[in-house]
């Protein structure tokens, strides 16, 4: 590794929680279990065998890895403890109703918009009251990925129907629940007053340079201006000013193909060459793109809503441009502006930066409502001498002009694929989760894998995706010029090649110091500077040929000093984890189990919904359902160390 990236030097952390900072630097202060002194709790820790170098300030990894999983459980060090806190179906606390979840699946599409939605994926926790550090009270908002009609209706897609859809579109979008740490355990809080589900039918307003452009015209949005809904969400951001940022993904399996696509419509997978679909179109005419050609249009944005104020009208940021939205992870610049990263997460596409126009306000939250509307879109090139630049994706700028297709800035913003195109930029292995190191400001970002990179005709390796196939990804890191996330140049190099150190193939041989693991997804670095990492190996995968030595899915701790890779926590079977954030004291690490039971390509089978799991319910009569772990310290200490 190069001196450059070295992670102690580089700006000041603007942002890390000072109370975690001086709770690891007077360890005194720390909470510890009911009744234990340091000195007993530490004894009867180091007679279990536990490690007790939480209650000191030692190496950043401070506990004992745990071994890979094919069981179908959550598992966590020694001296941790894993508690789901709300799972599909659970209801959110809305006063309107609490229905209780049905183990058939047996509810209704009005009892889903009351209930905690499906496939939980990104996520982050809001502290109680609004601008406190609270580490025992808060909002856990969070994303719904995809629907599994399968284990969604007791009959699967058999008699599909309107209802059927209603129900699929309910259980997506976020969700906003209100949660309290008592005794040690996260509890939801029913009734809360800021219970929320917004889901695929919610009113929305459309910001941005798209808004009001006849792109964006339909016949239930005739200016172009409001749209219904999101779907498909799948990793997040949150902003300095306390809104959050939902990201939609892959939206085009939610539509009826048209019969014939335009170009611009095949770059965006909007077409009759994508046979997947989850059938909203048939019966839902906004979702037929034959008879709602603009519909597609709506989606593939970042949302942007208040989960303080339950009444507020989410916002689709159309200046950050439309494609495979994975994240969008914020960040502010040395002059007070925001930069928000975000990768598309397909084979071959891009990463992308917005520099917002103005500074935010850190006095007048209010300052800032709209201040993702107006910016610089960049796309990422990455050059063979481990430098890097940020390309505008500007209307008239770099031959993004009317003669090219992009007659407007809304039009590149809608086509920012092909735009990206146009300036050359870098093709990367699926770009997934982006985090921000607090202290050095260095860049990471997941490259899931591509197996088809080099393959078919496709590229081949380029410098910063330097395996053909890749089949267990990457993770690459960059520096901005000066530290300042608004420059337009930078320097990367790849951080960890996943996979198999010893592996004799060279395309699926890592250079993971530490434990092994492939498919890096989620991602966030801690306010200690420790790497999160949580992998998402395909089930049709898992477990099978060169994927059997990674077990289920995990989550690895990574020091970015030294790269050490630790195992934390393994899933249980078929699921991906992902979710990653944790409450300002870092005593909570919250992670989301998505799609426990998923078996190939396929969704659960209705008529055996427990073949591959069960969790976490594991009653005879139950079905396996995506959710939220709380892992805390047994001594209530900060995780990881
Ligand atoms: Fe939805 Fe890119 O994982
Ligand atoms: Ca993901
Ligand atoms: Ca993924």
């Amino acid at each position: 590794m190069s001196r450059f990236f070295d992670p102690l030097v580089g700006q000041p952390n603007r942002s890390a929680n000072p109370s975690l900072e001086s709770l690891i630097a007077n360890p005194a202060r720390r909470t510890l279990m009911r009744g234990a002194t340091v000195a007993s709790l530490a004894s009867v820790l180091a007679l279990e065998g536990c490690s007790v170098l939480g209650l000191s300030s030692g190496p950043l990894l401070g506990f004992q890895g745990i071994p890979v999983s094919a069981d179908d459980a959550v598992k966590v060090p020694e001296c941790y403890r894993a508690d789901v806190v709300v799972a599909w179906g659970d209801p959110i606390g809305d006063a309107r109703g609490m229905p209780a979840f049905q183990w058939n699946a047996g509810n209704s599409a009005a009892e889903q918009e009351l209930q905690s939605g499906t496939h939980h994926d990104g996520m982050h926790y809001f502290p109680l009251p609004a601008g406190s550090t609270n580490s025992t009270h808060g909002l856990l908002v969070m994303n719904h990925e995809y629907p599994d009609h399968g284990g969604m209706f007791p009959d699967g897609t058999a008699g599909w129907s309107l209802e059927k859809v209603r129900k699929s579109q309910a259980a997506l979008g976020c969700s906003v629940q209100e949660i309290r740490l008592v005794d040690g355990r996260w509890q939801m809080v029913r009734p809360s007053t800021y219970a929320r589900r917004i889901h695929a039918n919610t009113p929305m307003r459309i910001g941005g340079p798209a808004a009001g452009h006849p792109m964006m015209r339909t016949a239930a949005s005739p200016d172009g201006r409001q749209a219904f809904g999101t779907f498909n969400n799948c990793a997040n951001g949150y902003t300095p000013w306390g809104t959050y940022l939902s990201c939609e993904e892959n939206v085009s399996f939610h539509f009826r193909a048209p019969k014939e696509a335009t170009a611009m419509e095949e770059r965006y997978e909007l077409s009759p060459k994508v046979r997947f679909s989850f059938r909203w179109g048939e019966v839902d005419p906004r979702f037929d793109l034959n008879r709602n050609r603009n519909e597609g249009n709506h989606v593939g944005w970042v949302v942007e809503f208040d989960p303080y104020d339950p009444a507020s009208v989410p916002v689709k940021r159309t200046a950050l441009g439309r494609f495979s939205h994975e994240g969008a992870t914020v960040t502010v610049c040395k002059d007070g502006r925001i930069a928000v990263y975000s990768g598309d997460d397909r084979g071959f596409e891009y990463l992308y930066k917005f520099v917002s126009s103005r500074p935010w306000n850190p006095t007048d939250r209010a300052a800032n409502r709209d201040l993702l509307d107006d910016g610089t879109l960049y796309v990422a090139r990455c050059l063979a001498d481990g430098r890097g630049e940020w390309v505008e994706l500007a209307h008239g700028a770099n031959g993004l002009t009317a003669e090219a297709g992009f007659d407007s800035q809304a039009a590149v913003v809608m086509y920012a694929r092909a735009a990206g195109d146009r300036v050359g930029a870098t093709k990367m292995d699926r770009p997934e989760w982006i985090a921000r190191h607090p202290r050095t400001g260095d860049l990471y970002v997941t490259l899931t894998n591509n197996a088809s990179r080099g393959r078919d005709g496709r590229e081949g390796p380029n410098p910063a995706n330097p395996r053909a196939p890749n089949r267990h990804g990457h993770i690459m890191r960059w520096a901005e010029d000066g530290g300042d996330h608004a420059a337009t140049r930078f320097r990367w190099e790849t951080f960890i090649l996943a996979g198999d150190p010893e592996h004799e193939n060279p395309a699926l041989r890592g250079d993971i110091r530490g434990d092994l693991f492939a498919s890096p997804d989620g991602l966030f670095i801690d306010p200690r500077g420790v790497m999160w990492v949580q992998t998402d190996v395909s089930p049709s995968a898992l477990l099978k040929d060169d994927h059997a030595i990674y077990g289920n899915n995990q989550v690895v701790a990574v020091d970015p000093a030294t790269r050490e890779a630790r195992r934390f926590m393994t899933g249980p079977r078929g699921c991906e984890l992902t979710g990653g954030c944790m409450t300002p004291d870092g005593r909570t690490l919250f992670v989301n189990v998505q799609h426990p039971g998923e078996a190939g390509a396929l969704g659960t089978d209705p008529a055996n919904p427990r073949r591959v799991s069960n969790w976490p319910d594991y009653r005879p009569d139950g079905r396996p359902r995506s959710g939220t772990v709380a892992v805390r310290r047994l001594d209530g200490g900060v995780v990881g160390t």
